[in-house]
């Protein structure tokens, strides 16, 4: 199948069956997560993959009663830096030219200008900058879910604070910023399953300027 087609066949799950994905398209899934691009190769996010039914429910109870939370396979919770400092920053660009067998220097000058335009803006700025890109690693494991045939639910609607006092994240520089649902829909049960798919037409979403 093609992107394309995988993409039609994906959908966002409201009801899961309880079914178990195998390990090898859970791997997957989360290698996609871990090659997607951002911004200045920071990746200043991670995911958690969280299979425990009794902190599966407690998260239930803060992301609106959604039941795909405790009904999926594997539920992934995307986390990201709550801000960039010089610590952070050189510590991924360090580790990076020490895979490339580059000296640490190398990334000095970059290094410089981005922490330069970042620090200004605020904590509350570099958090959202940061959440964005987790946003870019979510999509990749949409999309691969959708080659592994495995449904995915993307789930914004919880409460970051509560998700975060659950795995217990305060004081460790991450916020969680998305769910994501990974398990097989309940096709007998899920009232969207058979809904055509709509998207803003493409005359409106594409602007071509030649
Ligand atoms: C960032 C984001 C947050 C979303 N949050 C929820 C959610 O909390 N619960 C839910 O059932 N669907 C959620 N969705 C699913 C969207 O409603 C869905 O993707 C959209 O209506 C398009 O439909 P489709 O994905 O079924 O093609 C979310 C999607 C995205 C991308």
């Amino acid at each position: 199948m093609s992107l394309l087609e995988d993409l039609q066949w994906r959908y966002a799950a409201k009801k899961m069956n309880g079914e178990q994905i195998p390990q090898e398209k859970l791997d997957y899934i989360l290698e996609a997560a871990r090659l997607a691009p951002s911004s200045s190769g920071l990746q200043p996010y991670k995911v958690f993959v969280i299979s425990n039914r009794e902190l599966l429910a407690k998260i239930k109870d803060v992301a609106w009663g959604q039941s795909q939370v405790i009904d999926c396979s594997h539920l992934l919770v995307f986390a990201a830096w709550d801000g960039y400092s010089d610590e952070r920053v050189s510590e991924v660009f360090n580790y990076t030219m020490d895979e490339r067998g580059l000296p640490h220097s190398t990334m000095d000058d970059y290094k410089n200008n981005i922490l330069g335009l970042y620090e200004p803006l605020g904590k509350e700025w570099q958090a959202d900058h940061a959440a964005k890109q987790s946003y870019i690693s979510f999509a990749m494991a949409i999309a691969a879910a959708a080659e592994q045939k495995v449904d995915a639910t993307p789930i914004e609607g919880f409460l970051p604070p509560k998700v975060d006092e659950l795995l217990n994240l305060e004081n460790s520089g991450y916020k969680s910023t998305l769910l994501l649902t990974l398990g097989y829909r309940d096709a007998d049960n899920d009232w969207l399953v058979n809904m055509k798919k709509v998207r803003t037409p493409k005359e409106d979403f594409i602007t071509k300027i030649k």
